[in-house]
């Protein structure tokens, strides 16, 4: 998976940094072609002749040595990876790529890069839960770099707890994934994905909600573009950025959201509903402020239309993946859906269990269709399950011969 690839390996100064050692000899091992770049901090760990013999490349630390005047060093690093990998990256330079700070040879080529970044951090506990690192490390995710999830357990420091950098052999895998070759792939699919909550108005400062972040969608909306779909993302009032290339189209409520599927629909030939639509709003909406009055405030609320549904009473050649959002008998009202909604796909998460559902960025998901394959998944970022879930839509296409 890993033959004639090339690998740029960013090394920053934790210790941890004998491991990115170890990880550079198994690469080479598997044929990758691997360029280092440490900081100044990460040659106080490992000494750079370390990883040239490793890699039989020279190791870049310094921005303005430029052995070759028909190019900049820096710019031609960033141009040369197919993937980058941070290993460690410290709370320093997470908090500098978050800012966008370039200040050294290994800042400088990551803001130039167009190749997918994955960071694997290493650090205390209590750096790794600080609520600035923290922070930084959302801002990286949103802005669509991967991260290869730190350990837990006994760290350098003394201190137990998340903070190690992943093995190496670990890190090998997520590698080998990021170059194994999709299914079949999306390329010229046109597939329309909602996300977020729905809002539903009471008066010009009150609405009804629900907890939904978007994650999910715009993570569906990411890994379908990656396969070449043309996406469209109907998204309901998120603080998320859209991923790269794909078309957004806000709403807020979920009569908005209905509008915009239904606009879209005949075009589509993949739709998936990972929205939280809002099943009731308030019957009377004000368009004044609703003042504070003595007693109870009783709303009167009415059913939305369910959008799903009517994609599935009307629904021709597309292929319609629902979700069902439950917290008890998740699989008996996954299918009880699948059937009365009319869907393809259904994918099923339990939003009261730990690490799943509403908010997190994770997911636990059990994918159900109707030609009755079942598979369950673990924990996975929602990422992961998102290349899962495209994974079973393009092997459901296959399956029943859709085109
Ligand atoms: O956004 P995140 O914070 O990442 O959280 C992800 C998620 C929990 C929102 C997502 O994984 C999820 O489960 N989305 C579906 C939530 C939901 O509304 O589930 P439901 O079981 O109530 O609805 C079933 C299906 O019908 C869903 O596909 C929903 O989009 C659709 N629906 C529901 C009501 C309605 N009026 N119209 C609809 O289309």
């Amino acid at each position: 998976m890993l033959t004639n690839k090339k690998i740029l390996l960013c090394v920053c100064g934790g210790i941890a940094a004998f491991k990115a050692a170890a990880l550079t000899s198994k690469l080479v091992q598997e044929g990758a072609s691997v360029k280092i770049i440490m900081t100044e901090s990460a040659k106080e760990f490992v000494t750079p002749l370390t990883f040239q013999a490793l890699s039989r490349q020279p190791v870049y630390d310094y921005t303005f040595y430029e052995p070759n005047p028909e190019n900049i060093a820096h710019i031609d690093l960033a141009d040369w990876a197919d993937v980058v990998l941070i290993a460690p990256a410290t709370a320093n330079v997470i908090g500098k790529l978050a800012n966008g700070i370039a200040d050294d040879m290994l800042t400088t080529t990551l803001l130039a890069t167009k190749a997918p970044v994955y960071i694997a951090p290493a650090m205390n506990v209590n750096m790794y839960n600080h609520q600035a690192v923290q922070k930084n490390m959302q801002i990286l995710r949103q802005y669509g770099y991967h991260f290869v999830e730190s350990g837990e357990g006994f760290l350098a420091c003394g201190w137990i707890g998340k903070g190690r950098l992943a093995e190496p052999e670990d890190i090998l895998e997520v590698l080998k994934k990021h170059f194994q070759p999709t299914i079949g792939g999306l390329s010229g699919k046109r597939v329309v994905i909602t996300a977020g909550p729905t809002q539903e108005k009471i008066d010009p400062v009150r609405y009804f909600t629900n907890h939904s972040s978007g994650k999910m969608g715009y993570a569906l909306a990411k890994a379908a573009k990656e396969r070449g779909a043309n996406v469209l993302l109907i998204s309901g009032p998120v603080t998320l950025s859209p991923p790269y290339g794909v078309e957004v189209v806000p709403v807020t409520s979920a009569k908005d959201m209905y509008e915009a599927v239904m606009t879209h629909f005949e075009q589509a030939d993949i739709v998936i509903k990972s929205a939280a639509v809002a099943d009731y709003r308030p019957k009377e909406t004000f368009e004044q402020k609703r003042k504070k009055q003595p007693g109870v405030w009783s709303i009167e609320m009415e059913r939305t239309t369910d959008i799903l549904q009517t994609l599935g009473e009307q629904k021709d050649a597309q292929i319609l993946v629902g979700f069902a959002a439950e917290s008890e008998q998740v699989e008996f009202y996954a299918k009880d859906k699948l059937k009365r909604k009319n869907l393809d796909i259904i994918i099923a998460n339990d939003i009261s269990a730990e690490g799943a559902g509403f908010k997190s960025d994770t997911n636990i998901v059990t994918v159900i269709t109707r030609d009755h394959r079942k598979k369950t998944y673990p924990q996975l970022s929602k990422d992961e399950v998102s290349f899962n879930i495209l994974n079973e839509i393009e092997l459901y296409m296959e399956r029943n011969a859709i085109k």
